[in-house]
């Protein structure tokens, strides 16, 4: 199959087009297909002529986005947009990430594809603007939305939270935030697992990792893990569970962030397995 897949040295991109063994790979970044360029994105996929487009280019910064709102629409609902389009001009399945930031967090369960949608942030919003472009180009398409990811490389809370334990004595966390940590290797493998599926079925799936954290259960759960490898060597700070009030940012962020992958499994069959599970294998491929 010819994969063109966007955002190729980001988190997830780099994992999806490490991932796509045995099938004809274009990879783009940034320098070589900028999708705040309309024109080049067309061409882009006209020439390479792909049975699949994996779209895993996105503005990412989402306190940066609170006042670069246009710059993030570009990314990620224009962009998008335009790729849909011309997937469905080219015969291809598009499969874009979208997020858990579409919704408000107000919901004391996990959320289904089905329930309603309310961004916080400016992010959130431009990622919602994303599927609802990519649904009305009406080409086959799989939107897949994920949270709270982190791969041994990159920018992300992992990488965040080691370099923090080697600078400092005291780290407050913010613990009263719910999510799954999704590793990118997770999520390229499902992807992966979906190019034959998803031949006719378009639609959004949620897909995390299995299990449930906060953001201060899974710095703790880095730092245990960095222990069991390093031994003492690895001096672990002290951690101290804030509430998000104690630690405001530009962007609010949704309380649960929990989503429900049932729907992924019973479709597919395929499923991401549990975060921990993946965090040591993060964790594993770091040096030292
Ligand atoms: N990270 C998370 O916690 C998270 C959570 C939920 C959903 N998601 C979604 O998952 C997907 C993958 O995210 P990720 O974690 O892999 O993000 P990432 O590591 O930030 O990678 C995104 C990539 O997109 C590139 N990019 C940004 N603007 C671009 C432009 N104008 N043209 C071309 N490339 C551009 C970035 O390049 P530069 O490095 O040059 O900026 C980066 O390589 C995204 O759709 C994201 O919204 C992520």
């Amino acid at each position: 199959m010819k994969v063109l897949v966007t955002g190729a040295k980001g988190q997830v991109g780099e994992a999806v087009a490490r991932l796509l063994d045995g099938h004809q790979v274009t990879a783009h970044d940034r320098a070589s297909l900028d999708l705040e360029k309309p024109d080049d994105i067309r061409w882009c996929v006209r020439d390479a002529h792909p049975d699949v487009i994996v779209n895993a280019a996105a503005y990412t910064a989402v306190d940066r986005a609170e006042a670069e709102e246009d710059r993030a629409r570009a990314v990620n609902a224009i962009a998008p947009g335009i790729l849909a389009e011309e997937a469905k001009r080219a015969g291809a399945l598009l499969i874009h990430y979208s997020t858990d930031y579409v919704f408000d967090g107000e919901l004391d369960r996990p959320y289904l594809e089905t329930d309603a949608t309310r961004p916080l942030s400016a992010y959130g919003r431009t990622k919602l603007e994303g599927e609802r472009a990519v649904a009305a180009a009406g080409g086959r398409h799989l939107i897949l939305r994920t949270s709270w990811v982190y791969a041994p490389r990159g920018r992300n809370f992992m990488l965040t939270m080691l370099r923090f334990a080697a600078e400092r004595d005291e780290l407050r966390v913010v613990d009263d935030q719910r999510g799954a940590p999704t590793s990118a290797d997770q999520l390229a493998r499902a992807t992966v697992a979906l190019l034959d599926a998803a031949r006719e079925t378009s639609g959004i799936y949620h897909a995390t990792a299995s299990g449930v954290t906060t953001w201060f259960g899974f710095a703790g759960a880095i730092f245990e893990a960095r222990r069991r490898k390093l031994g003492e060597a690895f001096r672990i700070p002290a951690l101290v569970p804030i509430a998000t009030a104690d630690y405001p940012t530009p962007a609010k962020r949704p309380r649960n962030s929990v989503l429900s992958n049932a729907k992924l499994e019973n479709v597919f069959g395929v499923r991401l397995g549990d975060w921990r599970e993946a965090l040591d294998e993060a964790l594993s491929a770091l040096p030292g």
